[in-house]
């Protein structure tokens, strides 16, 4: 079914913080399913080729030295209309900016150690899916 999952990453603010357990528990609890997670650390040109929209942003730079200088956990979540309710879930980019109780209000640094990334359309969930995860590697 179209539109029904979506990628996350725990960026590397939220590893170091020990709250990847929470922010599972967040998506557990909002109805999302695991389709498949990885923990692992991304080397400067990964972050970059992951980031590849980005690359024209004057954030570009600094976004990919942070993304690859910590571990982080990237996952396939499933849930109906899983884009739009996990963008819900994880708040507004700009933590000052976010709702309360959302997952960047909650733990989130700064707009750049935003502690969890989120797909923003199906076409980039299912991109994004594939740069990480083989068919082999999903359940
Ligand atoms: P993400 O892709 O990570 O889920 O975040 P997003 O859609 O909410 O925001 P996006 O515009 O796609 O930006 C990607 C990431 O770049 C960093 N950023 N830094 N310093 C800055 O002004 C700035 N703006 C964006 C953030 O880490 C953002 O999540
Ligand atoms: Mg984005």
């Amino acid at each position: 079914m179209a539109g029904n999952i979506t990628f996350t990453m725990i960026k590397p603010d939220a590893v170091e913080a020990n709250n990847i357990g929470p922010i599972l528990a967040m998506i557990n609890k909002a109805g999302f399913r695991i389709l498949a997670m990885k923990y692992m650390r991304l080397t400067k040109t990964q972050a970059g080729m992951f980031y590849e929209v980005h690359k024209e942003r004057p954030f570009y730079g600094e976004l990919t030295e942070y993304m690859s200088s910590g571990p982080i956990v990237a996952a396939v979540l499933v849930k109906n209309n899983a884009v739009a309710d996990y963008r819900k879930l994880i708040g507004a980019t700009d933590p000052t900016k976010a709702d309360e109780g959302t997952i960047r209000k909650l733990f989130a640094k700064s707009i750049a150690a935003n502690a969890v990334h989120g797909s923003d359309s199906d076409e980039n969930a299912a991109i994004e899916a594939n740069f990480f995860f083989s068919q082999l590697e999903r359940f």
